[in-house]
């Protein structure tokens, strides 16, 4: 391929101040330590303050990365932001809300909705548009309040989402690097297998769908489990195949932070060394498509990728949906 190639300029994270432990969830259902961990490998999470929504943490995060590329939010061109839970259900797009925000007043915003692969269906869609041409500057951000969502008096769910945020700032460079290769994949047989039944279009808000909890997350763990742990490892081979690379000059793979069970799954059969995944799980908990924009700013942080890094970033999660890049970093 030649130029324009594209760039990740800049990154930035948000994540709430107010940490949920496993200790504390012990006390709101019938749950433990022990069970959460094993089970998930996850020890916190973050949770959103009241006055915290997925714009505003966006613009957390997005105020960062154009802070680290060094861009003023008039030059950007494009912002597209991968969000679950907008700020509102139809209209405006989070995206717009972060547009003004920011001050980017030349730029084109839209969100956009795969659930916990957004940010990696995002991240490739906003490289489309630098590497035709048509765009030079894009934010590509994600922002998630699962908090708002979860049922928290199922204990099936609660315990494995937090609240977070990421963004990244593309530029268009001469500089070969950057996507090498993409997939994009979804599977709507399995809709119900990961969902929020009411408040759309198919069961719109009603006393009935409000008494029935019927606007929370509801999951079917064990099918969501297998349906992750044969897709990702695909995901991954086949994308390195197009990229032309193998699983062994993989220098970083990132995978959507849901579950360690999983993320220790796809590690063996993909036979990479654990120093090639990261893992911020324990902490974080599944921030949906916040969580791959998030451990990518820890990695850069702990020094993880180096100019001519060969990064993959995988993701997975409702629709169902996949979505799998890999990137040269430069
Ligand atoms: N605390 C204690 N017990 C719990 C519990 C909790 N928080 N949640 C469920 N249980 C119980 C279940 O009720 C079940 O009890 P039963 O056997 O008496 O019915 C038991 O634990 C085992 O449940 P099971 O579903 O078999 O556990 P599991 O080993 O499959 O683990 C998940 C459950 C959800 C952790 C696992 O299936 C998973 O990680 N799935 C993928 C989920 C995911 O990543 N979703 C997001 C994708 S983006």
């Amino acid at each position: 391929m030649s130029g324009p190639y594209v760039r990740i300029a800049g990154w930035g994270k948000y994540l709430p101040q107010r940490v949920l432990t496993n200790s504390e969830l012990e006390a709101m259902v019938d749950t433990s330590d022990e069970w959460i961990r094993s089970r998930s490998g996850i020890g916190e999470r973050r949770i959103a303050a009241p006055g915290e929504t997925a714009s505003s943490m966006a613009s957390e995060a997005a105020l960062a990365a154009l802070r680290v590329a060094g861009v003023q939010p008039e030059e950007l061109d494009l912002i597209i932001v991968a969000t679950a839970t907008p700020d509102h259900v139809a209209m405006p797009s989070t995206a717009s809300l972060l547009q003004h925000a920011l001050g980017a007043s030349r730029a084109g915003a839209f969100d956009l909705t795969a659930a916990c692969s957004g940010f990696v269906y995002a991240l490739v869609t906003g490289a489309q548009f630098v590497q035709t041409g048509l765009y030079r500057t894009v934010l590509v951000a994600a922002a998630e309040v699962y908090s708002r969502i979860l049922d928290w008096q199922d204990r099936a769910t609660c315990v494995l989402f937090g609240d977070a945020a990421g963004a990244v700032v593309l530029q268009a460079t001469d500089r070969p690097g950057g996507l090498l290769a993409s997939l994009l994949g979804s599977d709507g047989s399995g809709a119900c297998q990961l969902y929020v039944p009411a408040g759309g279009s198919a069961l719109p808000t009603s006393h009935q769908t409000v008494e029935q909890r019927q606007h929370f997350i509801r999951m079917k763990g064990r099918e969501v489990f297998r349906f992750a742990t044969t897709t990702v490892p695909e995901a991954v081979l086949r994308v390195l195949d197009a990229a032309h690379l193998a699983p062994e000059e993989v220098d970083l793979l990132i995978p959507h932070q849901a579950n360690i069970r999983i993320i220790d799954a796809v590690t063996r059969r993909l036979g990479l060394r654990e120093e090639a995944v990261f893992t911020n799980v324990d902490r974080y908990g599944n921030t949906s498509a916040a969580s791959i924009p998030v451990a990518l700013c820890e990695a850069l942080e702990q020094g993880r990728l180096h100019p001519g890094a060969n990064l993959v970033m995988v993701a997975f999660g409702g629709g169902l949906s996949w979505a799998a890049a890999a990137w040269k970093w430069h």
